[in-house]
């Protein structure tokens, strides 16, 4: 068995990224609860093929209202499952029509003479649910945990509005979530164009930084000076928490919520909750409408060329700017960054700390011992939230 004192730095650095199937990451990763869609975008009664760990998926909502993820291919003849039908909360195959239960049981193949299928006749099934605006599944082999890592305080509380976006991005999952790790990028990749109350607080003063293990992850905090300090809750295993100002310096912060899942080793699905508190129906439906405009359907990837060859960002200056700003850097790498010849400094201090977690984690995992049971930090130990305080974080 390879354990930590027999991998070479660059072996490990290579193992990581990598998580489609046969590699130890992937089947690690795949044993926690991720955001797979938003939920808004799964019609009642439709069906979607998705990709996650490098494998197809059937995603289709019952009608009932109930999400419901299955393998991507019939085990008849193997065509994919997402072109057939929902029917009630079953999925019917297009091919021969054979059609399969909300467990996943084969109930009916009408070319057959025989009435009911064989018993063996199934596909696999995953738990899924939505959850403050997005659609989570279970990808893993065992029995899902309870649903309870992901979730967050902030989310539940009420009289909260909700936006949620996603993008893929082409490039490996671990340097995007890196990037969570390292708030030094923030003072050079965000600088330029920022606006309102969030560019106010970009500055180019250099952080100094603070790793701290929590039990959902790493909280790490970036000292700007007395009164900028700025706290994340970096939730295992790529999740990252903000607070984050908005617009005028009146309004209320936002929490900020970043997946960032891995479609394949070269592509990243990043979903992302906006939610801050109510103001005012006016204008609360003013912030609504301006996500809706400007975030529904915006994607970096769709300006790649605009942005990798000509340097020209997009108009919005805050949700579509910020999203660019990070692409540049992140996409920047490669599809998966050559640490081979990497050069790290002091300012990689949170990178460094979240590697060493993830090889830790990784390395128990393919050893059968104990990895560490994370579960989301209790109320207290929260971010805190914006008060004469928490404007400082
Ligand atoms: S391939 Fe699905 S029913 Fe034949
Ligand atoms: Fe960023």
């Amino acid at each position: 068995m390879a354990t930590e004192a027999y991998v070479s730095r660059a072996d490990r650095l290579r193992q990581l990224p990598l998580i489609e199937k046969g590699t130890d990451m992937g089947a690690f990763m795949r044993g926690f609860w991720h955001p797979i869609a938003r939920s808004h975008r799964v019609e009642k009664g439709k069906s979607y093929g998705v990709t996650f760990f490098g494998e197809e998926f059937n995603l289709y909502r019952g009608e009932s209202g109930q999400p419901y993820l299955t393998v991507g291919r019939c085990p008849h003849r193997g065509t994919v499952l997402h072109t057939g039908w929902v029917e009630g909360e079953a999925i019917r195959c297009i091919y021969h029509g054979w059609k399969y239960d909300q467990d996943g049981k084969c109930v009916e193949r009408p070319a057959e003479p025989e009435e009911a299928p064989p018993e063996d006749i199934c596909i696999k099934t995953y738990p899924a649910r939505d959850y403050s605006g997005l659609i989570f599944a279970y990808m893993g082999d065992d029995e899902a945990p309870e649903f309870d890592l992901p979730r967050k305080d902030a989310l539940e509380e009420e009289d909260r509005i909700v936006h949620v976006t996603e993008e893929d991005w082409p490039c490996n999952w671990l340097q995007s979530v890196e990037n969570s790790l390292d708030p030094a990028h923030v003072s050079f990749v965000h600088q330029k164009g920022r606006v309102g109350t969030f560019g106010a607080t970009v500055t180019t003063d250099m952080p100094k930084l603070e790793c701290y293990e929590t039990d959902a992850g790493i909280r790490l905090v970036a000292i700007r000076g007395p009164d900028n300090i700025r706290a994340t809750d970096w939730t295992f295993p790529n999740n990252n928490h903000i607070l984050q100002p908005t617009m005028g310096p009146e309004d209320p912060w936002m929490n900020l919520l970043l997946w960032q899942v891995p479609v394949s080793d070269t592509v990243t699905k990043r979903l992302m909750i906006y939610s801050r508190p109510r103001i005012s129906a006016e204008e609360d439906e003013k912030f609504l409408s301006y996500c809706k405009e400007k975030a529904e359907d915006y994607s970096s990837m769709a300006l790649h060329r605009e942005l990798f060859e000509e340097q020209k960002f997009p108009d919005d200056t805050f949700m579509q700017l910020l999203s660019a700003q990070d692409y540049l850097a992140q996409v920047g790498q490669g599809p998966i960054a050559d640490r081979s010849n990497e050069y790290l400094a002091t300012s990689d201090a949170g990178v460094v700390f979240l590697r060493r977690i993830l090889w830790r984690e990784l390395c128990a995992f393919r050893d059968g011992k104990p990895t560490k049971q994370w579960k989301r930090l209790d109320e207290a130990a929260d971010l805190p939230m914006q008060g004469p305080m928490a404007a400082q974080a």
